[in-house]
């Protein structure tokens, strides 16, 4: 049984719609920043398993949490019941909440808290529509997918919720509006006006759902006061703001939530991914009127508010207030990004490096100038690193991902920013030949 042989039986089982690869890693075995594949080759994990790991693949607390409870109790539903795991969770998120004072809906994956958080801002404000980002990502339940402002095809296919607007997202590298800082005017700003009176009437929108750092979109960092003006306008017109944390949140950005570097209070937060340490949760955290509005029932899942998962969950909140995560991210992150800086004041393929904590991007360009991305390169790049022993990804075709769990040893975060160099220059040499091309699927 070999890599090849795994993939081959993963295309015959697996429909297309789930999965998206870049390399043909059979993970068996991991431990904070490491991974082994089948073969028992060692990798660095310069993803975090898809910003889910940042206290690390395996953190000992985790574990030993996930295992004293499996062995008291797996299950007790809490929709019928009262387990007191769900409970301590969400006492515990309340007090790190960025949402004053909130009530807590739990489920299983980020987009399933995306679906709640549109039910709630729609019921709260008995109003139906909502805005959204282009570019944006939320998830793949029909809600979710219907927010996302990314891969239109699938909605085409399958149809979508109504009542969606879009608007572009404030990026300061590839403006929408064909700005550079010096001539911006914050029409990203001036554009949510213009659609008010344009195309949307304003007292018809329920919520504008935002990620507060662009994950998939290429790790897209918005001006500091840019969600302050957005929110006085919001305001204005008594639309909610509803901010998705779910790559961005639990101490990946150097604070428990992103949205806390811009200075504004949301009314939801949604939550998942690295919420559980590995283990499927999520929760939407929101204002208590806002979340008392559904029915019984109108936003509940069987198996919500799992007592493992719940454990550990605390166990990674734990984690990060014990060994002071965010302070070390925020250190760690800074290093990072000077090191990743240095990188593109000697590689001309790095047109652009931004993020905040540990989640970065580095955007590959043909030319700095026409900033044309670099797509063929990128994949050389996310292949050539996963040959050294680096896990890598891009988003949007041409922007390397890197979201180390916040817990990397540094010598380790060092050795991959090596081998992050080593690959990068490598594919400048023109040494990762053509035929890798087709290997690496990517997004
Ligand atoms: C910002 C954001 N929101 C929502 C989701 C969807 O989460 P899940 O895959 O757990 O449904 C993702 C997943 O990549 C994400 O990055």
């Amino acid at each position: 049984m070999d890599e090849e042989d795994i993939a081959k039986r993963y295309s015959r089982m697996f429909p297309t719609s789930s999965r998206v690869t870049y390399t043909p890693i059979v993970g068996v075995k991991a431990e904070n920043a490491r991974v082994w594949d089948i073969g028992g080759k060692e990798y660095i994990d310069f993803l975090s398993d898809a910003a889910v790991q940042n206290v690390g693949h395996n953190n000992p607390r985790v574990v030993r949490a996930i295992k004293e409870q499996a062995d008291r109790l797996v299950h007790f539903t809490f929709i019928y019941g009262f387990p007191l795991e769900p409970l301590l969770l969400a006492e515990k998120l309340a007090g790190i909440s960025p949402v004053e004072d909130p009530k807590v809906a739990f489920g299983l994956s980020g987009s399933d808290a995306n679906d709640g958080a549109i039910k709630f801002a729609r019921a709260y404000t008995g109003r139906r529509s909502v805005l959204s980002y282009l570019r944006s990502y939320y998830g793949s339940t029909y809600g979710a997918m219907s927010l996302t402002g990314l891969d239109f095809e699938a909605r085409a296919k399958v149809g979508e919720l109504t009542g969606v607007h879009f608007i572009p997202y404030p990026n300061c590298y590839r403006c929408p509006f064909g700005k550079e800082p010096r001539s911006c005017r914050m029409e990203c700003v001036s554009y949510l006006r213009e659609k008010f009176e344009g195309e949307v009437h304003a007292e018809g929108i329920a919520a504008l759902f935002a990620e507060p750092i662009q994950g998939d979109a290429g790790m897209v960092v918005p001006p500091r006061d840019y969600f302050k003006r957005v929110k006085r306008l919001l305001d204005e017109h008594g639309i909610l703001l509803a901010v998705d944390e779910v790559q961005s949140g639990m101490g990946r950005t150097g604070r428990w939530f992103a949205i806390e570097h811009f200075g504004v209070k949301p009314d939801i937060v949604t939550l998942a991914k690295p919420l559980g340490g590995g283990l499927p949760i999520s929760a939407i955290l929101g204002r208590r009127e806002i979340m008392d509005t559904l029915p019984p029932m109108g936003h509940a899942f069987t198996l919500s508010g799992n007592p493992v998962a719940s454990r550990a969950a605390l166990a990674v909140i734990e984690e990060i207030e014990e060994r002071d995560l965010l302070k070390r991210t925020e250190k760690l992150g800074r290093y990072t990004k000077k090191r990743l800086e240095k990188m593109k004041g000697e590689h001309e393929l790095i047109g652009d490096v931004r993020g905040l904590g540990l989640m970065l991007g580095v955007d590959l360009v043909r030319n700095r100038e026409t900033k044309e991305r670099a797509y063929s390169e990128a994949r050389k790049v996310v292949w050539r690193a996963y040959e050294l022993g680096l896990i890598l990804a891009f988003l949007q075709g041409n922007v390397l991902r890197i979201q180390p769990p916040l817990t990397i040893e540094e010598d380790l975060l060092e050795e991959g920013l090596n081998r992050l160099e080593q690959a990068i220059n490598d594919v400048e040499e023109g040494k990762v030949p053509d035929r890798v091309l087709s290997k690496v699927q990517g997004w």
